[in-house]
């Protein structure tokens, strides 16, 4: 006996070979040469990768934090998670955008970001925010770099995404964490 075939049976358990290549750029009209995209594919893959573990970072220290200032450390890593999130989907799709393959398996993430790795428990929680600030500072000095790179091969909409958004927000963020690194009297002034 035959089985009948139901012509809007969906195509289950697919897998076929790549049809794009990671490191590789398809050819769109947006007048930017492809040399020119597939490098700023290159700086915007490694601060997307940064940026993926800069969001991982924030939403482990999110849930670890602990103390007498948890409740606002809580909802203040959670804001800037989500702030993130905003940033790494604008990367990948200004990746997308070029004609490239964006980075986003978080294994393949591990491999390509220069974030240290931190221990899998708790730190202190100065220790904590001191992590989010570094990396923080890995993901700024990418995109300085990136953002000038940009600049000089033309790539406007690369270099906006990275200083208006990646920069900016990425500044600000670092300033909020900082203050929270500063040692100042809760009630009494060193005057007495
Ligand atoms: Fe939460």
């Amino acid at each position: 006996m035959t089985a009948t075939r139901i012509p809007s049976q969906p195509w289950l358990h697919g897998h076929a070979k790549e049809v794009q290549h990671f490191g590789t750029v398809r050819q769109f009209p947006i007048a930017l040469p492809s040399p020119t995209r597939a490098r700023s594919c290159d700086v915007l893959n490694q601060v997307l990768a940064d940026s993926q573990i800069l969001f991982a970072l924030y939403k482990k220290h999110h849930w670890l934090m602990r103390g007498v200032t948890f409740y606002q450390l809580h909802l203040l890593l959670d804001k800037h998670a989500g702030e993130q999130l905003e940033l790494i989907d604008g990367l990948a799709e200004r990746v997308q955008t070029l004609g490239g393959i964006a980075l986003g398996d978080p294994r393949q993430v591990a491999e390509v970001t220069q974030v240290p790795r931190p221990p899998d428990g708790a730190e202190e929680v100065p220790a904590m925010l001191s992590r989010l600030l570094e990396a923080h500072e890995i993901v700024l000095k990418g995109a300085h770099a990136g953002a000038r790179r940009a600049a000089e091969a033309g790539d406007d909409g690369t270099n906006d995404l990275l200083v208006s958004d990646v920069i900016r927000t990425g500044e600000l963020q670092a300033w909020f964490l900082a203050e929270h690194l500063v040692d100042t009297p809760l009630v009494y002034g060193e005057g007495g």
